[in-house]
């Protein structure tokens, strides 16, 4: 097998840059190899208007030093929001498409969703422009363990969006089960994102001698063994409809506490691409990387593939425990441990 590899330039569908020191401190990181990234609209003040998203796009191009890089940002769903200036902003492009959380599932959506018929005049909107509708597929109810709300969420919620808005594409973002993977699978206009911790983690993995681990919570949580298996078959051997999405969110190293109340976010950006190129070749499909880092994002968007590309190569590396800027300090996945694939270059 070769060492070295040449693949389209890749992009990242879900990535939170955050705000302030943080936004300071990481927009560097994802922007350094992707061509274009979504900034994920789960601000502390969410995104919701043509000018929250201006200015939040501003804030992000001063902090990136790559000029050619390129960041898209969907609308953060409320039921408040004004019909004309959400409609405005789609066509001018200032949003890509509508995020959904409903309500509270992670972090900062608490102005989420409460009943799905509240926003039917928003998915009219998205659906009549041919936008994007991408979601955090995960429903909470007393009744419903923390490790199958995704599926909750499939059942009751999902099912009424695709029934009633036949022709809205769908993005289930961080599939986290392989019951999500079906969901994605049969449906025609559905796609998915898979993270890389979703393919590397288990439930096993989130607990540390009974003490949960705060570096490995993450919403969705992370699950079984089959449904890790069904993650990596879904994104290695699949067809068109799975791609790259790292759910790269970092939080300081103080909000991260071993129990269920802490922050979820894992903080992957610094070596994700790599982490994928070692899934990839684990399940033998070094061959299909490409497809899911720089084809299949952009043709299910309608975006143009990346003119330039990068270079893999077969280099050992150690990745850095912490990132560290001013007062900020955010643990990366996979620190301290070694992968085998390094990214080497952009070939312009
Ligand atoms: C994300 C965050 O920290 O904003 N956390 C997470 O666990 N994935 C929010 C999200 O994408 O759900
Ligand atoms: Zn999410
Ligand atoms: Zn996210």
């Amino acid at each position: 097998m070769s060492n070295k590899l040449t693949i389209i330039q890749p992009d990242d569908w879900h990535v939170h840059f955050r705000e302030g020191e943080m936004l300071k401190a990481i927009a560097n990181i994802p922007s350094k190899f992707n061509k274009r990234c979504i900034a994920m609209p789960n601000t502390n003040i969410p995104i919701t208007n043509s000018e929250q998203v201006l200015k939040y796009r501003g804030q992000i191009y001063e902090n990136v030093l790559n000029d050619n890089f390129e960041v898209l940002i969907p609308c953060y769903l409320n039921e408040n929001i004004n019909l004309k200036d959400f409609k405005h902003a789609l066509i001018n492009n200032f949003f890509i498409g509508g995020k959904l959380y409903p309500i509270d599932v992670t972090n900062n959506s608490s102005f989420g969703i409460s009943k799905i018929e509240n926003i039917f005049p928003l998915l009219e909107i998205l659906e009549e422009e041919k936008k994007i509708l991408l979601i955090h597929g995960e429903k909470t109810a007393d009744e419903v363990k923390i490790f199958d709300r995704e599926k909750y969420f499939i059942d009751q919620d999902l099912k009424i969006i695709t029934n009633k808005f036949k022709n809205l594409k769908i993005v289930l973002e961080h599939v986290s089960s392989a019951y999500g993977v079906d969901c994605v699978k049969s449906n025609k206009n559905m796609a998915g994102t898979i993270t890389p911790h979703h393919m590397l983690l288990t439930k096993k993995d989130l607990f540390n001698n009974d003490l949960l681990d705060p570096f490995h919570f993450c919403m969705p949580v992370v699950k079984d063994e089959k449904d890790l298996v069904a993650l990596r078959d879904a994104a290695c051997k699949d067809n068109n409809n799975f791609f790259v999405g790292t759910d790269s969110a970092p939080h300081h190293i103080n909000d991260k506490k071993p129990n269920f109340s802490t922050k979820p976010g894992i903080f992957s950006s610094f070596c994700s691409i790599e982490l994928y190129a070692k899934i990839f070749e684990e399940e033998k499909s070094i061959n299909s990387l490409e497809k899911f880092l720089s084809i299949n994002g952009p043709n299910f968007y309608n975006l143009p593939l990346n003119k330039n590309l990068i270079n893999l190569e077969k280099i050992e590396w150690t990745v850095p425990e912490f990132l560290e800027y001013n007062s900020i300090k955010v643990k990366n996945f996979y620190g301290n441990k070694k992968i085998n694939w390094k990214v080497t270059g952009l070939k312009v």
